[in-house]
């Protein structure tokens, strides 16, 4: 999962082209249980509708954000969801040794789409707040169909110009990328699509 000659490819890969994919980054075991306690906590009202915004006010707009998050935190009662942190943690400290990028902390949440839902195109590292740098999303769920939609398109750069990748929420895989550098967008979803986003943040202010 996060072998020393991994770690260098992830490493390589966010340096030279901001983003890196890694299918099956999680083990099966570990993806279906964070799935089936995102999903109690889902019924159980824990997840709240997500906001956009920051500085200028928090709003609710689901035709721009249609997930309901819950965060992660280091007290929480679910292994899974500690060893998950811890993990991501792990690859904060080993991106540091490699990129010397300063990364102090992660924070993560769980995400719920409902059918319907997406989060049109949009860059994670606010304008007021520039510590997110990394970004990592885990995709949870039953094997991916084309007839699921809510695939993750990233908005890249390349020589031409710009073209996108729409990446299919495979369960268990982790999409690493630069904050302030990728845009991207989750199409609208058309069963109930699970994941866990996270970011890796330098000293600043939150
Ligand atoms: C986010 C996000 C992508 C996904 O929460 O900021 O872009 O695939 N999530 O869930
Ligand atoms: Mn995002």
């Amino acid at each position: 999962m996060n072998s020393s000659a991994d770690l260098d490819h992830i490493a390589d890969a966010l340096a030279a082209e901001h983003w890196v994919l890694l299918r099956d980054w999680i083990e099966p075991e570990l993806q279906h249980e964070l799935l089936a306690i995102a999903r109690q906590r889902l019924a159980s009202g824990a997840l709240r509708p997500a906001r956009i915004g920051r500085v200028d006010g928090l709003r609710h707009d689901p035709g721009v954000r249609g997930d309901a998050i819950q965060w992660l935190e280091p007290t929480d009662p679910a292994p899974c969801v500690l060893e998950l942190l811890h993990l991501l943690d792990a690859l904060r400290v080993a991106l540091n040794e490699r990129l010397y990028l300063n990364l102090v902390e992660t924070e993560a949440h769980f995400a719920h789409y409902p059918p319907g839902a997406g989060y049109q195109r949009h860059l994670d590292r606010f304008r007021s707040d520039e510590a997110r740098t990394i970004s990592a999303v885990i995709h949870l769920g039953e094997p991916w169909l084309p007839a699921h939609a809510g695939e993750l398109r990233m908005h890249l750069h390349g020589a031409d110009g710009e073209f996108e990748i729409d990446l299919p929420p495979w369960p268990g895989q982790l999409v690493l990328f630069a904050s302030g550098e990728v845009e991207h967008s989750v199409l609208p979803t058309r069963r109930d699509r699970y994941s866990i986003a996270g970011w890796m943040r330098r000293r600043g202010s939150r």
